[in-house]
């Protein structure tokens, strides 16, 4: 049975999609039949894998998800497309139960053709990204080294308590991962020890620093293992791929 990742955090630009495209892309590249589903409007993971959005989301469609999902250049790591359709009025919302059902019976479809699905969420706490962790078994949330990390965060923990009571505990803390990390700083390092004395062994050992190789990538439509396989962002991922493996 395959594992499911949610990526999750209500703020954006704390590197959620980095986190996806390149755990994901690095499950791959270690032998694992990978999936990665972005289910942002915004559509960063899907270009980031090379990919442009689709007309409909399949995670809300009828049709059989095998049927939408992608290759990517990067063997064993496929995708099923974001749609830009869902932004503002949330389809899934005015789906109610009906999308949610169909959403978790696409997942459990393909359970048995993947090792591991990871799912890149968007930045706000919608009913996709709820729905998304019902349907999951790990939910994991990068925290951004900067002013106000914890903002949020609070709130985003009772959302996936309330989740983890809901679904009978197939949901479980996968992990809080630091990005964005500068040890030349001292906010980072104040950042690091408050997260780690606050959430204590769910924090990764390992924490993935600024580097530019990160951020270029995605607009060659590339991971950060096509890009630049030799940065530190492409070692950070690799070694947090390692921990994720060891924490099954
Ligand atoms: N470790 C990092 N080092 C440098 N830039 C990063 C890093 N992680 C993310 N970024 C960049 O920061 C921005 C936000 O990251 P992203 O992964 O898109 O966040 P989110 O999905 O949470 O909105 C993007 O431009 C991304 O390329
Ligand atoms: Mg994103």
């Amino acid at each position: 049975m395959a594992r499911i990742f949610s990526v999750v955090n209500q703020k954006g630009g704390v590197g959620k999609t980095t986190t996806s495209v390149n755990l994901s892309a690095a499950l791959a590249l270690g032998g694992h039949r990978t999936l990665l589903i972005d289910i942002d409007p915004q559509c960063n993971a899907t270009n980031a894998v090379g990919h442009e959005p689709a007309n409909h989301h399949a995670m809300i469609g009828e049709t059989p998800l095998l049927e939408s999902v992608l290759d990517t250049k990067t063997e064993s790591l496929s995708v099923v497309p974001g749609s830009r359709r869902f932004q503002d009025a949330d389809v899934m919302a005015a789906a109610g139960e009906d999308a949610a059902k169909r959403f978790r019976g696409h997942l459990d479809s393909v359970m048995d053709e993947y090792e591991y699905i990871v799912v890149d969420c968007p930045p706000s706490a919608t009913a996709m990204t709820e729905t998304s962790l019902t349907a999951s078994t790990e939910v994991l949330i990068p925290i951004q080294c900067e002013y106000f990390a914890m903002v949020g965060v609070a709130q985003l923990i009772g959302t996936i308590k309330k989740v983890i009571t809901a679904t009978d505990g197939r949901l479980t803390f996968g992990g809080i991962l630091l990005t964005m990390y500068d040890e030349s700083l001292e906010l980072t390092r104040e950042i690091e020890d408050e997260v780690r004395d606050f959430f204590g062994d769910i924090v990764f050992e390992n924490v993935v620093p600024r580097d530019v190789a990160l951020s270029e990538a995605p607009s060659h439509g590339q991971t950060v293992f096509q890009y630049a396989p030799r940065s530190r962002g492409a070692y950070a991922y690799t070694q947090l791929c390692m921990e994720v493996l060891q924490r099954d």
